[in-house]
């Protein structure tokens, strides 16, 4: 993909960052890191230190990001460590999600699209959980005015409670506004969302169980 502004600044906050050993989870990763079990999608991965933490505790992650920085980063550590971590460079305004995961994120990744791409992939995301499973979801809202990174014709603030509404239905975990100080006197305002989708978890199939037992 052609990067776009924002991610080539991506790409050099997070070399910057590797070069400094920087490798923290942001306060909204390590409020994720209890939900996720399983199956794991981080849309947006960034650095893919969620993605470590959760591989760490057992899951299996797919990781994506555009940052050729960032993917390149974390398939450097995930092979170090032997860690279940599939990462891949990808454009996600416009990728199509394959197969089912119990737990989906994206964290700080919604804003750099234009409303409709963004809501779209939001709904992309709900419908490849499996029922039971935990979706986190962390967005900018109205009332942010640090606008640096984004583009100005293409980006969404989500509405104040908007994205509570976008999961009527399911069971709220988490929902938690929260606002930052930014650079140039502006504030980041955003809202964190840890929702249950409704039904019931599949158990896995016993490791004994014959084929006419999984089906
Ligand atoms: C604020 S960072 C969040 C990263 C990570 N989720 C975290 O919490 O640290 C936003 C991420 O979105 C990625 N990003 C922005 N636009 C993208 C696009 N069109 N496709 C894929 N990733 C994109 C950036 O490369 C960056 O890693």
């Amino acid at each position: 993909m052609v990067p776009t502004t924002s991610v080539r600044r991506f790409d050099e906050q997070f070399a910057r960052q590797v070069r400094e050993g920087d490798l923290r989870l942001n306060p909204f990763e390590a409020a994720a890191l209890p939900y996720l079990s399983g199956r794991v999608l981080d849309y947006g991965c960034g650095l893919g230190n969620l993605a470590v933490a959760a591989a760490r505790r057992g899951c299996t992650v797919v990781a994506l990001d555009a940052s050729a920085e960032a993917v390149g980063h974390l398939r450097r550590v995930a092979a170090e460590l032997a860690l279940p971590i599939e990462a891949e460079q990808a454009d996600l305004r416009t990728y199509a999600i394959r197969g089912e995961f119990d737990s989906v994120v994206a964290i700080g990744l919604l804003m750099f699209f234009d409303r409709p791409t963004a809501v779209a992939q939001l709904e992309q995301l709900q419908s490849h959980l499996r029922p039971g499973g935990h979706a986190v979801v962390n967005v900018l809202v109205e009332g942010t005015t640090w606008l640096e990174m984004l583009d100005p014709s293409a980006h969404c603030l989500f509405g104040r409670g908007e994205l509570a509404r976008r999961f009527h239905g399911w069971t709220i975990v988490l929902n938690e506004a929260s606002e930052y100080p930014a650079s140039g006197d502006t504030i980041k305002s955003f809202e964190t969302i840890v929702a249950r989708k409704p039904g019931r978890r599949e158990r896995p199939p016993a490791p004994d169980a014959g084929p006419q037992d999984r089906a």
